[in-house]
């Protein structure tokens, strides 16, 4: 399996079995991203929540009759008013895929979209694929329930903000990643903008220091997982 940076809170995973999983595909907005979104494809779009800087190009990339999104209902049902298909689904529950589970958690924020359209809560996504599990927060403030996502399902790959302002600053993600206790720790959502700048590799230096993995993923990198 193969999960892919392309900045800000955009992953792509690729499974075994060559499926395409885009997460919040924020790309052409994106002045760090190396990729544009004409040259991506999903088989699944996970949105965490409807800001513009989550939706991103997803109505661009996605393909109405084979692209099936994965979110919260209100979302969902914007998605299916736009004439996508999408799979509804709400905090604290898990559905099998043929790729593997999705599961949503909560997430301190809001989430509205570009249009104004109220979209129902922001969220978390817990991904098991492949026996690995990987936990996008989506944009959020700290939260102490973070310790019991981490006791639930043991996380391998924890990608969280660091860029502060409209979520978790750098102190607040550290003390996020102690209460999951990833293998590994990616930081997103900072660097995009003026306002979200950030030092990941402060980040990772005082993660490490208490122990943890962190992964500073380059724009456009694509790592094996
Ligand atoms: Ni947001
Ligand atoms: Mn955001």
């Amino acid at each position: 399996m193969k999960l892919r940076y392309f900045g800000h809170s955009a992953f792509q995973i690729t499974t075994d079995s060559n499926k395409k999983i885009l997460i919040d595909p924020f790309i052409d907005g994106n002045p760090n991203s190396v990729v544009k979104a004409k040259d991506l494809s999903a088989d699944f779009i996970i949105l965490s929540h409807a800001h513009g800087d989550h939706i991103g190009d997803a109505f661009k990339i996605a393909d109405k009759s084979k692209t099936l999104f994965i979110c919260i209902n209100e979302l969902a049902n914007y998605c299916i008013d736009k004439g996508f298909k999408a799979h509804n689904m709400h905090i604290g529950g898990g559905h099998d895929f043929d790729f593997g589970r999705v599961k949503f958690t909560i997430a301190h924020h809001g989430s509205m979209t570009p249009d104004n359209t109220y979209a129902g809560n922001p969220a978390g996504i817990i991904l098991s694929i492949g026996g690995k599990n990987i936990y996008h927060t989506g944009d959020t403030g700290l939260f102490y329930d973070m310790k019991l996502i981490g006791e639930m399902t043991p996380i391998d790959y924890m990608l969280l903000p660091i860029g502060d302002n409209f979520t978790m600053g750098i102190k607040d993600a550290a003390k996020a990643v102690e209460l999951v206790n990833p293998k590994v720790a990616i930081p997103m959502h900072y660097n995009t903008f003026p306002v979200i700048k950030a030092e990941p590799n402060e980040f990772k230096s005082i993660i490490e220091k208490v122990g943890f993995n962190c992964k500073v993923m380059n724009y456009g990198e694509e790592i094996s997982i």
